[in-house]
């Protein structure tokens, strides 16, 4: 019998398998004195904890078995009625429970639209930056990429069509986060997401619109999903329960109006895991089923983390360096900043050294071409730490500048 090479043991796409910079720093956070702005982590001490385990007994004692045994892969009819109800009241278009597949996390989401659309050396569109964990799950079906650049209204359509003129081979679909985009904290405005969706239809691209933030407001209003434009070229949208109500019971959902897709998406996933946990999504319905509760609770998460963007972003202003930029977004989690000339990947070795860590900006560029970047989440800290960390940072740069 022939042995395999250890080469070959593996399958290709393993190869471009990397450790993700933002699990391993995770790792380092877990050290209780290191003030972390890097992880994507909600406040913890916003999980509706009590209300959930009320929500489990109510579960357990009216479902019982159900909700322990197998189900559909498709996702249980209550929540998926729930998500198609709250799209059509968020939005004022009609969804169907019919449109929407539950998944585990939104990251399996994006894992399973890779599997359907990408074969090896396929080309997928991103904004430059994008959110890593894509690049990573895009990654493991061999994709490559085509960048369209952005600026603080997001993603510029004349890039995209430059792009999408030049391509070859043509790419299987556009990648975006149009809300509170994750690393930036940048929103896609109106006229440019009416912009992006009629090039997306003249080249008949599909677009995946990966929305955990939008619900995440607290300044402005509302700008209209992607998914609501009429159009020919469909609109993959993904949403997710773990940023308004916990990421640890991995409920989350794709909205497809396009059968064919939504189906394909149905069979991936059927072979991924069957379905999602019955009972996480029984729990997660159950807790949400308190319509005035739950707004209350997306209203407390979205206030906190306004006055956390406000100090941190108001400490960033006292760090006093020259060249440092930031954002100041009004949703979400993250704020971006800049410091140009500097490369932020060292910068995070002093900030380290004075206990406080970030993700430098280098590893959302696709191309890793971009040094000066840097990542910082304000969901996480309470202020006082924010205050602190950025002070601390601000040491850093000044140290290192
Ligand atoms: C843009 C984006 N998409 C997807 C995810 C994954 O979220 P989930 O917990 O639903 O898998 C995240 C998590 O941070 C994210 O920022």
């Amino acid at each position: 019998m022939k042995a395999i090479s250890r080469a070959a043991r593996f399958a290709q796409r393993t190869e471009r398998l990397r450790a993700s910079t933002i699990r391993e720093m995770l790792k380092v956070t877990q050290q209780g004195d290191v003030i972390s702005f890097g992880g994507g982590l909600p406040a913890p001490e916003l999980f509706p904890t009590m209300a959930i385990a009320d929500a489990t007994r109510r579960v357990m004692e009216s479902r019982g078995p159900a909700a322990l045994q197998y189900s559909v892969t498709e996702g249980i009819p209550e929540m998926r009625g729930w998500v198609a109800q709250r799209m059509t009241r968020r939005t004022g278009r009609p969804f169907e429970a019919g449109d929407v597949t539950i998944v585990n996390g939104s990251q399996q989401g994006l894992d399973l639209i890779a599997k359907v659309f990408l074969d090896p050396g396929d080309h997928v569109v991103l904004e430059n930056p994008s959110y890593l964990g894509a690049i990573q799950a895009f990654d493991a079906y061999q994709a490559r990429y085509l960048t369209a650049d952005t600026d603080d209204d997001g993603i510029i359509p004349e890039s995209l069509e430059r792009v999408l003129e030049r391509a070859d081979p043509f790419p299987k679909f556009l990648y975006l986060v149009p809300n509170f985009q994750n690393p930036t904290g940048r929103t896609l405005s109106a006229p440019r997401r009416e912009r992006v969706v009629r090039i997306c239809e003249h080249f008949e691209l599909p677009i995946v619109e990966d929305d955990p933030y939008g619900e995440l407001r607290f300044e402005g209003s509302d700008v209209p999903s992607l998914v609501t434009y009429q159009s020919t070229a469909p609109v993959l949208y993904s949403g997710t329960g773990s940023k308004i109500m916990a990421p640890g019971m991995r409920v989350a959902w794709l909205v497809i109006r396009n059968e064919e897709i939504r189906e394909k998406i149905v069979l991936a996933k059927q072979g991924a895991d069957l379905h999602s946990g019955t009972f996480a999504q029984y729990v997660f319905h159950e807790y949400v089923s308190d319509e005035r509760a739950f707004e209350e609770h997306v209203r407390k998460i979205a206030q906190t983390y306004g006055r956390r963007r406000h100090v941190m972003s108001a400490a960033l202003a006292n760090v006093g360096h020259r060249g440092l930029e930031f954002s100041r977004p009004s949703g979400g989690m993250f704020l971006w900043a800049r410091i140009p000339g500097v490369d932020t990947s060292e910068l995070l070795r002093h900030a380290a050294e004075r206990k406080v860590v970030f993700v430098p900006g280098v590893s959302f560029y696709p191309a890793r071409d971009v040094h000066d970047g840097m990542r910082l989440n304000f969901s996480n800290a309470p202020e006082e730490k924010i205050k602190a960390g950025i002070e601390r940072l601000g040491h850093a740069i000044a140290s290192s500048a």
